[in-house]
């Protein structure tokens, strides 16, 4: 595989057309597995995205093309999509594994993901539809479920080309228009997307692409009067400000997927193995910067001290490095100041008491890299147990009883996800029920299918997305009532 391509896009995408900011600002990308810049992309602002929201408005005005189109067709637009991204795999890879220095074999996965994500939202464009109700006449009463218009997508750096997907296929489906905005660290796929989507034939300002900072472009999203929904992926502080926003602005509806500190809980019968290899991939993967990662690792007393050992030996093993060679399965964190971070919370766990068994320590001095990382010996109080770290640092804590590591799963203000190693289904079940989050693992970790909703309880977010679910996030409903002459 190439290790380098040719950057096409850096404006902004506005009216189907790529155009320099308002200001005329740029800001730098940079690859973070070697430190150097990729390009010098186009910063919006407040006034750039009060024009990419007018090129929305414009979209989605009664009798556009786009709200007067086929529901089917706006399926066959999806599909277009998805096969333009599938032709343009070997690219929009490459460009995934510059601007976030994730691994190519897991950047393809994205890449086939995102497409993925795009087909399935498709089957729905043509199949959201309301009931007739029977009610006390003489009435006729109907719902229509409505697209909700012009909706802000705020995405992080983490999953660039998969959390774009994410959001774009239920706007698609249900017919809104969009302003995206992706993170600073990684705008350069989702400007890439935007190209696809013109060649697919997506009418105009139905996707507007806004690259630009957070405090600046994306907070005037979130407080646009004109914008009826924001859809975040991020921090629970940013995602706090813009629920704050958007009551004070128009009271958009909002959805929020804000991460989470999620639990595995590993019982003494579960194979040590295969637990062992569970548990580290589903807190190493993605250098550790995945929302939904199982960064508590609850291990029952009886197989602790083994479980320790051989997770250790599983962590030394893991091969970090340039994220383009083949069998490196860990690159660099996204920037300095994300890196520090990690780091400053590895000195947290040293300091607090926690005892550390390997890593702990930035890899080389070029390139955002850390060496994973394995704490033993946690308890629920360190600051390690209870924060997101986002980083590549395994905490293993010891438990007793499932009901003691049950009531210490749900001790945490997050609430995506959870797990369970065991063969016995009454401790699997029990936990399924009792777990507090919005996906359960039994026997696995980070299964995250197109077809099945996933989002936060608690403060790791509010809606869902994918499944039938996310629709509802981009849809009104609408109850149309019509008098006849007579009960009949
Ligand atoms: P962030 O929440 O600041 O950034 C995510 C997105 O929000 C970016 O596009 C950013 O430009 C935008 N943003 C930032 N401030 C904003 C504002 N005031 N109004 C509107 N949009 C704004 O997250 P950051 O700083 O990149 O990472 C901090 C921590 O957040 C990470 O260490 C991790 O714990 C968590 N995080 C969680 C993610 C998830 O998948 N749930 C993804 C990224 C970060
Ligand atoms: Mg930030």
């Amino acid at each position: 595989m190439a290790r380098k391509v040719d950057i096409k896009y850096t404006q902004l995408f506005i009216n189907n057309e790529f155009v320099n900011s308002v200001s005329g600002k740029t800001f730098p990308v940079y690859n973070p597995a070697n430190e150097e810049k990729i390009a010098d992309v186009y910063e919006g602002d407040k006034a750039d995205v009060d024009k990419a929201v007018a090129a929305a408005k414009e979209a989605f005005k009664r009798g556009s093309e786009w709200r007067t189109m086929d529901a089917s067709k706006r399926a066959v637009l999806m599909h277009k999509l998805a096969d333009l991204m599938m032709r343009d795999f070997q690219y929009l890879t490459v460009l995934r594994v510059m601007e976030g220095g994730k691994v190519s074999s897991a950047s393809y996965s994205e890449v086939v993901y995102a497409a993925d994500t795009l087909r399935y939202a498709a089957g729905w464009a043509d199949k959201i539809h309301g009931q007739t109700i029977p009610t006390d006449g003489p009435y006729f009463t109907y719902t229509r479920k409505e697209p909700v218009g012009v909706v802000g997508q705020i995405i992080p750096w983490n999953a660039p080309v998969l959390m774009a997907a994410w959001k774009l296929a239920p706007a698609f489906a249900t017919g809104c228009t969009v302003v995206l905005k992706p993170a600073e660290d990684t705008p350069l796929c989702a400007l890439y997307i935007a190209a696809l989507c013109k060649e697919a034939g997506f009418p105009t300002g139905v996707v507007n692409v806004v690259p630009g900072y957070g405090s600046t472009a994306g907070a005037a999203i979130a407080s646009h009067p004109d914008v009826a929904k924001v859809a975040f992926t991020g921090s629970v502080v940013v995602g706090k400000s813009i629920m704050a926003a958007a009551a004070q602005s128009n009271l958009k509806k909002v959805s929020l997927e804000l991460g989470g500190k999620s639990p595995l809980i590993i019982l003494p019968d579960a194979d040590i193995d295969e637990a062992v290899n569970i548990a580290h991939d589903c807190v190493f993967v993605n250098q550790g910067q995945a929302c939904c990662a199982g960064t508590r690792t609850f291990v029952h007393e009886n197989i602790y001290d083994e479980f320790v050992k051989k997770a250790k030996a599983k962590a030394e093993a893991r091969k970090v490095g340039d994220p383009f060679e083949d069998g490196v399965v860990q690159g660099p964190q996204i920037n300095e100041k994300m890196m520090n971070k990690v780091l400053d919370y590895i000195k947290s766990g040293k300091e607090q008491g926690a005892h550390i068994e390997c890593g702990g320590e930035r890899l080389g001095t070029t390139g955002y890299f850390i060496k994973p990382t394995v704490f033993s010996n946690v308890t629920d109080d360190m600051k390690i147990a209870k924060e997101e770290i986002f980083g590549p640092v395994q905490s293993i804590l010891k438990f007793k009883t499932l009901e003691e590591a049950i009531e210490r799963a749900n001790n945490t203000s997050y609430g995506l996800a959870a797990g369970i190693l065991t063969k016995d289904i009454n401790s699997a079940l029990t936990c399924a029920n009792a777990l507090e989050a919005g996906s359960i693992w039994v026997n696995c970790f980070l299964v995250i299918p197109v077809q099945a909703p996933f989002g936060g309880y608690k403060e790791s977010g509010i809606g869902r997305e994918m499944g039938e679910e996310t629709l509802h996030e981009y849809l009104e409903v609408k109850t149309v009532s019509v008098k006849l002459p007579s009960k009949s």
